[in-house]
């Protein structure tokens, strides 16, 4: 039977007047990829935000793997096996690339109840590095200071730190942002290399990606979900069409 590892009840959050988030029901069932889209400010950042716990609701419930997570520390929730990759950049730039992910996979072991020095911890944390960098393409630079990385690789370097945690929930905002041609086709690879093994929710601009990724996509709109579905079903759908007027539904939608 398939589970849900997310559930999100009826979500609101305001920031001063303006209401990010409305009234917001989403399910992620275990292993699959949901796609969550829509128009830049229709609140996609702000409802990962309060799955992360960057955010507390004002309204709703987020449960989490059974457990009501609403209110509970951003710290926990990682503990807990969220794991996530922000829109901004947020990596130790003066730190080597495979410390970066090794601080990862330490606080995702943390829990694990292997004592903090040990040699099969070190060693734990040395394989979860060399897998997470093989599978982002990064193997070879390891040794390189992060900061010093092009772009489109720091942005797959943090797929790596949260690939080193091994997640429960992976939630991606907008990773292929900034990245180039081949690189978006190396991350569509890797994302249905995921799929099917990690439960994740994706924020996605490239329609390409999405569409050709995910199992369920749920579309935003000014705080709103106006539609869930299979890819197909979304595509089709008349009001995620009209959300997206103004620029042609058919190659937002393609
Ligand atoms: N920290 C914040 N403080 C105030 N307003 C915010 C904050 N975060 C988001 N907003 C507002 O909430 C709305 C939704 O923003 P956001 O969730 O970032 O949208 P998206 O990620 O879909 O582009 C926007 O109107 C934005 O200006
Ligand atoms: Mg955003």
């Amino acid at each position: 039977m398939t589970r849900d590892v997310l559930e999100c009840e009826r979500l609101h959050k305001s920031f001063g007047g303006v209401q990010a988030v409305g009234d917001v029901n989403l399910k992620i069932q275990e292993n699959q990829v949901c796609a969550l889209i829509g128009p830049n400010g229709a609140g996609k950042s702000t409802l990962v935000g309060l799955v992360c716990g960057r955010f507390e609701p004002d309204a709703g419930r987020i449960v989490f793997d059974g457990q009501d997570i609403t209110t509970l520390p951003a710290h926990a929730r990682i503990r807990l096996g969220i794991a996530y990759t922000f829109q901004i950049t947020s990596i130790f730039a003066d730190l080597p690339v495979c410390e970066n992910v090794a601080l990862a996979a330490r606080r995702a072991l943390a829990t694990t109840g292997l004592p903090r020095r040990t040699y099969t911890r070190a060693r734990a944390v040395r394989h979860r590095v060399a897998a997470s960098l093989e599978q982002v393409g990064l193997s070879d630079l390891g040794a390189h200071r992060a900061g010093d990385l092009a772009y489109g690789h720091q942005r797959l370097l943090e797929v790596a730190m949260g690939l080193a945690q091994a997640p429960r929930l992976f939630i991606m905002d907008e990773p292929t942002q900034g990245l180039a041609l081949q690189e978006i086709e190396n991350f569509k690879t890797l994302l249905a290399e995921l799929a099917g093994s990690t439960t994740i929710l994706l924020i996605e601009h490239n329609m390409d990606v999405v569409m050709g990724t995910a199992h369920r996509v749920a579309v935003l709109d000014a705080g709103s979900l106006i539609a869930q579905g299979t890819p197909e079903e979304v595509r089709a759908d008349r009001r995620v069409q009209a959300a997206y007027l103004g620029t042609s539904t058919e190659q937002v939608l393609k």
